[in-house]
């Protein structure tokens, strides 16, 4: 696996300054009366990192939060469309969607990303790129026996044919996550459930200024 051409990028960006914005990210999150907090979903394909975290945000927003959701197969139908799923490209997604959580926390939010997120040491420079405490790995635990009996895209029938190539748990590497802070096992809690843990997590730790649910 290639780390991103991170000395690339900033070479680029190097007759650029920082200018301090007026409003604080400390200002923006008391206006929303919360602490912003990114949950990193973590899992194989089908493992249902997007339900959950579709799930948790819902939650969130019923207990009046300001949170956002940043989908794997929906930032690749913008942001990332230009990407495919080599290593170097599933790095450089990670690298643009863990900057783009970066500035959604500086925003005050709640933030969730559901992407697969293969590689251990991404997932690690995205952390930290954050204020401590501020990164929350999330691993969607779902065997891949599991996600490819649920196939919902059809998607390891095809990769199992070799009609698509580099597919996570078939012909490309999943790093299991040593310590996530959260281990969710779908195979063993419903949906809801698997929400309902990762919500009352938020507000043990705080996040989330309500009495645990569920
Ligand atoms: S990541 O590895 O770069 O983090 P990401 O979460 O953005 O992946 O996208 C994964 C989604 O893309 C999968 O849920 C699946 O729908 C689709 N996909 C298409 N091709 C592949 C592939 N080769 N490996 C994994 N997922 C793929």
């Amino acid at each position: 696996m290639k780390i991103a051409n991170i000395e690339a990028v900033s070479q680029k960006t190097k007759n650029t300054v920082w200018h301090e914005q007026h409003i604080s990210k400390k200002q923006r999150s008391e206006l929303k009366k919360q602490k912003p907090v990114l949950l990193w979903y973590t899992g194989l394909s089908g493992s249902g990192k997007s339900t959950i975290a579709n799930a948790v945000d819902a939650l969130l927003f019923k207990l009046g939060c300001h949170s956002y959701l940043l989908d794997g197969d929906n930032v690749r139908h913008g942001l990332n469309g230009d990407l495919g799923f080599s290593d170097e490209a599933r790095v450089e997604n990670i690298r643009r969607i863990s900057e783009v959580a970066k500035l959604f926390l500086d925003a005050g939010l709640i933030v969730s990303t559901a992407f697969i997120s293969p590689f251990s040491s991404d997932r690690a420079l995205a952390k930290a790129k954050l204020e401590d405490g501020e990164f929350i790995e999330v691993f969607i635990d779902t065997p891949i026996s599991i996600c490819e009996q649920r196939d919902p895209k059809g998607l390891y029938k095809k990769a199992r044919a070799g009609e698509i190539k580099d597919f996570t748990g078939v012909d490309s590497t999943y790093d299991v996550p040593e310590f996530p802070q959260v281990h969710v096992k779908t195979a063993e809690q419903s949906i809801e459930q698997c929400a309902v843990q990762i919500v009352n997590f938020l507000m043990k730790q705080g996040f989330v200024a309500k009495s645990p649910i569920g």
